[in-house]
């Protein structure tokens, strides 16, 4: 699908994004119940008197496990993979402006921009030594950009009933936490990136996919197949925000621990 897809005036506010705070009102769609992805957890009708068993150690040690649950929680059917699917060539024209300014926006603070001064995995040109010499037309975030590119194409381009595409994702939210998550990390620089700023991310690029979608011409496509790719969209940032989160805290009682220890420390 052509690029023109989009209204006029969404490439050029793509390209602004970066410092703007909007964000599009979107109201959220109860659930879907046709749950068709869990091998774990039956499927949950509206009247069911029974109560489901979840094995809190299970959703800890048991990725696939983890993930069935939050699909059969989120609603995320079959369909909603299928959906995203078929959304790719709408959304891949724009995927390489998405990756422009998620670079841009991580610049504009130090706090975004520091984890990019160190050597990233693969890398072997120059690097700058100091912030204000890294810029975004640097080789290294050239060749960074290509995996994020990747990275967001295969959002839309993965196989949601494959059991390797949520090791993938949630490799990607471990190797943020200082461990490699992938073979070709090991024994490289540890890479450290707070939880924060990979959770605002994630809302950032959302919120860019949520007004992309929306200024699709309905030619292109209907209300209800809007509807449908922005559901599948928030369902799978929402299971990878989890698999992002998981790495940083492993469960309530350990938040708890680490807060009383920060509020015993501030005391
Ligand atoms: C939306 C949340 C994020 C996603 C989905 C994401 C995804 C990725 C992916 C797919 C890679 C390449 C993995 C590979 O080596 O195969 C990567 C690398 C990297 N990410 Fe993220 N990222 C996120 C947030 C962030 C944030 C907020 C920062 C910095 C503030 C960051 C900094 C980096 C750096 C520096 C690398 C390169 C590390 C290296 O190769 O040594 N990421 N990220």
């Amino acid at each position: 699908m052509a690029p023109s897809a989009f209204s006029s005036g969404f490439l050029a506010w793509l390209r602004r994004k970066s410092g703007q705070a909007s964000s599009p009102p979107l109201a959220s769609p109860a659930p879907s119940s046709n749950d068709s992805s869990s091998h774990y957890f039956a499927d949950t009708l509206p009247n069911q008197r029974e109560t489901q068993h979840v094995d809190r150690d299970k959703l800890n040690d048991d990725l696939q496990y983890r993930v069935a649950w939050a699909q059969l929680f989120l609603g995320f059917t079959k369909e909603d993979g299928q959906v995203l699917n078929a959304a790719l060539p709408l959304l891949n024209p724009i995927v390489s402006d998405i990756t422009n300014g998620v670079y841009a926006h991580l610049f504009r603070w130090d706090y975004t921009k520091a984890p990019f001064l160190k050597r990233n995995v693969g890398f072997e040109g120059p690097l700058a030594d100091s912030l204000e010499k890294l810029m975004l037309d640097h080789p290294q975030i050239l060749f960074r950009k290509r995996f994020l590119n990747t990275y967001l194409r295969k959002v839309f381009d993965a196989d949601y009933e494959d059991p390797a595409t949520w090791v993938y994702m949630d490799r990607v939210g471990m190797m943020h936490t200082g461990r490699p998550g992938f073979k070709h990390r090991e024994n490289k620089t540890p890479l450290h990136v707070d939880l924060m700023a990979c959770t605002l991310l994630l809302g950032w690029v959302q919120d860019v996919v949520i007004t992309a979608v929306f200024t699709i011409k309905e030619k292109d496509l209907s209300q209800k197949d809007r509807m449908a790719v922005l559901r599948a969209f928030n369902k799978v940032v929402a299971i990878q925000t989890d698999l992002f989160q998981r790495h940083y805290i492993r469960d309530d009682e350990e938040a708890a621990f680490n807060l009383a220890a920060q509020r015993f420390q501030d005391s």
